[in-house]
């Protein structure tokens, strides 16, 4: 039998797998294998501390399509809102399942979880990571650019979990990625450090100006991440001069797309004019979580 493989972070996937798994959610989305289903039989348990619009129903909706039972948990559901343990819980709920998918407000949660289980585990977005999203991301930049080797990605805001997954999917898959973010808000200088030393080419800035020029993608999320609501007032005052407009997108290349990895404060981190325009891929990238998530799950857990 051979190990489990789990996706807690980009750097669990090799710069082949990665790539791999873009090929493959591309060919998803081109219906190839539409009636395969070669997770017949499975069952995958979807769990969600916080708030899920296009990870929840993009994991539920492609576990049934690859032919699988989704099982939707919370916290409060299960023996663990009255104190059993994160490790008895994977032990017992591997012999039930097959795979599972977890948002959780702590890192270390998800990482103790996919220590004691003996099933994947796949982080569906935590404090510190939100690898899922990178590769549906990479996957929109993907199939409107053609390549990603060189592309100049910015990254206007806050240096979040989000932020996180896409400098180290940078690192491996070529994109040159800056980050525009207030003096307080850079990413995490180990999982900036580390992308560099895989080779990655991450810079920081402080004007998004200047991370918006000859850019070939503008990328923003939310200023105010779930669970920071307390610092909510505090960090839009920051953030006012990080938003994606119009003026910030005339400064990127012509042909430049806009993604979002939603759901957006519109106002805020992005107006409603560049959102809706043209340049917009922002609700093709949002379906690509779906085909994504496919890859994801058949890979692993097949
Ligand atoms: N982008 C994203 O993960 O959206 P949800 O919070 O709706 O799952
Ligand atoms: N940074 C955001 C992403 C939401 C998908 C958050 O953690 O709330």
């Amino acid at each position: 039998m051979t190990a489990k493989k789990d996706l807690l972070t980009i750097w669990d996937f090799s710069a082949e797998e990665v790539r791999s798994i873009l090929n493959r959610s591309i060919a998803l989305k081109s219906g190839v294998d539409r009636m395969k289903c070669p997770l017949i039989g499975k069952s995958i348990g979807l769990f969600f501390e916080k708030p899920s619009t296009r990870t929840r129903v993009s994991f539920e909706v492609g576990v049934y399509q690859l032919g699988a039972q989704p099982i939707v948990l919370s916290p409060r559901e299960l023996q663990l809102g009255r104190g059993e343990t994160i490790a008895d819980t994977a032990r017992t709920l591997s012999r039930y399942l097959h795979g599972m998918v977890m948002r959780v407000f702590q890192h270390d949660t998800v990482a103790e979880f996919a220590r004691h289980a003996s099933i994947p585990v796949i982080n569906g977005l935590s404090n510190a990571h939100h690898p899922c999203q990178a590769f549906a991301d990479v996957m929109t930049v993907q199939e409107r650019k053609g390549r990603t080797d060189g592309i100049r990605f910015a990254f206007i805001g806050d240096g979040n979990n989000v932020a996180h997954s896409l400098i180290e999917i940078a690192a491996r898959t070529g994109l040159d990625f800056v980050i525009a973010a207030p003096e307080g808000y850079d990413p995490d200088p180990a999982v900036v450090q580390r992308a560099r030393s895989a080779g990655g080419r991450i810079a920081i800035v402080r004007d998004a100006r200047e991370a918006a020029a000859g850019a070939d993608v503008l990328y923003t999320d939310v200023w105010v991440s779930m669970g920071q609501e307390a610092e909510a007032d505090e960090k839009v005052e920051k953030f006012r001069s990080f938003q994606i407009n119009d003026d910030l997108l005339g400064r990127a290349k012509p042909d430049a797309m806009v993604l979002h990895c939603l759901p957006a404060v519109r106002g805020n981190e992005i107006t409603d004019a560049v959102m809706d325009g043209p340049h917009s891929a922002i609700f093709a990238q949002a379906e690509n979580r779906l085909h994504t998530e496919k890859a994801l799950l058949e890979y692993l857990v097949s």
